[in-house]
């Protein structure tokens, strides 16, 4: 196969098409972390919209500390750094914001090539209900203003055999669901997401999550499914998800009857 048109990292800055995000760019061929190095930006006063690649991370980080499988040169890990100013209560659902954008990022790139492409309450994005890509976001007070992370990684060329073996049945790639014409290079990928992204957080920070609620909700593949919700000492509870709350709580009934609850911050699984 002859080298993918755009797939260097480090020149997405001549396809970008955003006012904010990616304007500033660092790209590092191995780090430890995007994440870890965008926080260490901010502390140095990286400005709003600066964003970090990198081709491998040694140290990537997902949710709840679990590690981020991150070998070089396959995948798209990516970092960037918000400063949305005042400060607000919705910060919370701030990586469902960020789904939405990269969801409608992948659509803007893939249309309908990606049929099964949905997300996952609440972190992340799912393709034939493996896991294809997850977002890591962190957050700072400084004096009375915040400053904000977003990391996200995404499984773009990897074949099945190049993932770690406790990976194989539940992650998957881009490469996985195309054929070898329909690749897009990761750069020109990277800047469609940013694109999207930019678009969302405006929506998100302007209107909080109700802003974008139902674009969410439309592309959750969770909504009318029965899922097992965490109630921690490994029990779990078995119920429908009916929707989202405004503040992006999930809204689950539970399958033995009863009051509807809200699920905010716990494993939740697909039955
Ligand atoms: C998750 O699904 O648990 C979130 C995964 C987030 C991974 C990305 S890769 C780029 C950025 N740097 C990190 O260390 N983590 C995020």
């Amino acid at each position: 196969m002859s080298p993918l048109a755009h797939d260097d990292l480090a020149q997405v800055g001549a396809l970008l098409t955003t006012a904010r995000l990616g304007r500033t760019h660092e790209h590092h061929q191995q780090i430890g972390s995007t994440n870890d190095r965008a926080l260490e930006w901010l502390t140095g006063g990286a400005p709003d919209g600066a964003l970090v690649t990198a081709d491998a991370q040694t140290a990537g980080r997902g949710r709840l500390g679990r590690p981020w499988s991150s070998p070089p040169g396959r995948d798209i890990y990516a970092s960037v750094v918000l400063r949305p100013g005042a400060p607000s209560a919705a910060f919370g659902s701030l990586a469902l914001a960020v789904g939405v954008g990269l969801c409608e990022g992948l659509c803007a790139v893939f249309g309908d090539q990606l049929p099964t492409l949905a997300l996952k309450w609440p972190n992340d994005l799912l393709l034939d209900e493996r896991k294809l890509a997850g977002i890591l976001c962190e957050s700072r007070w400084r004096g009375r203003e915040v400053e904000l992370v977003i990391g996200f990684g995404l499984n773009v060329h990897r074949e099945a055999a190049q993932f770690e073996p406790g990976l194989q049945a539940t992650a998957t790639s881009l490469a996985q669901h195309l054929e070898s014409h329909q690749r897009v290079g990761r750069a020109a990928i990277l800047a469609a997401l940013l694109h999207q992204l930019e678009l969302a957080l405006e929506r998100f920070f302007a209107g909080g999550f109700a802003a974008i609620r139902s674009r969410y909700e439309s592309r959750c593949i969770m909504i009318g499914r029965e899922i097992q919700v965490e109630q921690g000492e490994g029990q779990r509870i078995a119920a429908i998800a009916i929707g989202l709350d405004d503040d992006g709580a999930l809204r689950a009934q539970p399958r033995e009857g009863g009051p509807s609850f809200r699920v905010q911050s716990a494993d939740v699984w697909l039955a």
